[in-house]
């Protein structure tokens, strides 16, 4: 559980000089690199992209596609008092709409910074701390059966190696019939340069070569890891891990939008889907 002082925002992230390869990269190492750059970078995340997620918002992506209108997590009544894992929470942005929808969630992070940011919107805000737990997504510190759902905007799952792990530690602990529902990078976009603008519309690479996407510093160590399943892929390892998929949501660029986050942006959003939401169920 996290209680510290909250921070000031003013670290800049680090690795501006970090070489980008696409070579295999291992639980570990994934999972070393994912802490560090989230530690360095979580300050500089949040001033450019904090306003846009919101202090109580969930949005799923950044197409704008928000869960007070998309219902993705189900009935919304049956929130209250649901149990909810929150998985890769960063500052906990989702988990305090659904505190504010009287359900009971949890954020859990592998980020120490991100998790002082969440606590520094709890006590800016003066709002009941939502509970945090810093781990990695793939091993889980809770009991079998211990949530009514579990949720995830492109928190982890992109990032972690060993993602059938994660699926089986999620399935592991949500109770019978109960929902996972996650947003990541639609899968496509993996052929496609990650720029914004029209060098972002030819495919250039290969959308089956599942070689991680790793930033290394100059002794080769990972800080920054990304890896790619195809659509199939993720599909098997949910039904492996014993999930049923209920749907597949592909967000359209909405009309008005015009900020950019990344490689996403209006021109490509037009074109391309950005984002892939997995709606699931516990079997
Ligand atoms: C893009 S942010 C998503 C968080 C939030 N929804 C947002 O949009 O800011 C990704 C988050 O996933 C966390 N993360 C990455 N790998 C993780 C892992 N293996 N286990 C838990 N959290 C992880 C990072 O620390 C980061 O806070």
């Amino acid at each position: 559980m996290i209680n510290d002082t909250p921070p000031e925002m003013t670290e800049p992230g680090i690795d501006d000089d970090a070489e980008a390869v696409r070579r295999e990269a291992g639980a570990g190492e994934s999972s070393r690199a994912s802490r560090g750059w989230w530690d360095r970078n979580a300050d500089e995340y949040l001033l450019e992209h904090g306003a846009f997620l919101g202090d109580a918002r969930f949005t799923w992506c950044p197409e704008g596609l928000d869960e007070a209108e998309a219902r993705l997590l189900g009935d919304h009544a049956a929130l209250r008092g649901a149990r909810v894992l929150e998985i890769g929470a960063g500052a906990a942005q989702c988990s305090r709409w659904l505190a504010d929808q009287g359900a009971l969630p949890v954020a859990l992070d592998l980020s120490h910074r991100m998790l002082q940011h969440a606590r520094r919107i709890d006590e800016q805000s003066a709002r009941t701390p939502v509970p945090l737990v810093e781990a990695d997504a793939t091993v889980l510190p809770f009991a079998d059966a211990s949530f009514d759902l579990a949720c995830s905007a492109y928190g982890a799952v992109p990032f972690a190696a060993d993602t059938a792990r994660l699926m089986r530690e999620v399935h592991r602990v949500l109770k019978p019939g109960a929902r996972w529902v996650f947003s990541v990078t639609h899968p496509i976009r993996w052929a496609f340069p990650d720029e914004p603008g029209v060098e972002g519309l030819t495919a250039t690479t290969s959308y089956f070569d599942r070689t991680p996407y790793v930033e290394q510093d100059e002794s080769g160590a990972a800080v920054y890891v990304e890896h790619h399943r195809t659509l199939g892929d993720r599909v098997r390892e949910l039904a492996l891990a014993g999930f049923r998929l209920i749907d597949l949501v592909e967000p359209e660029w909405p009309e008005g939008l015009t900020s950019e986050w990344g490689g996403w942006s209006p021109l490509r959003g037009r074109r391309l889907p950005g984002t892939a939401v997995f709606v699931c169920v516990r079997d």
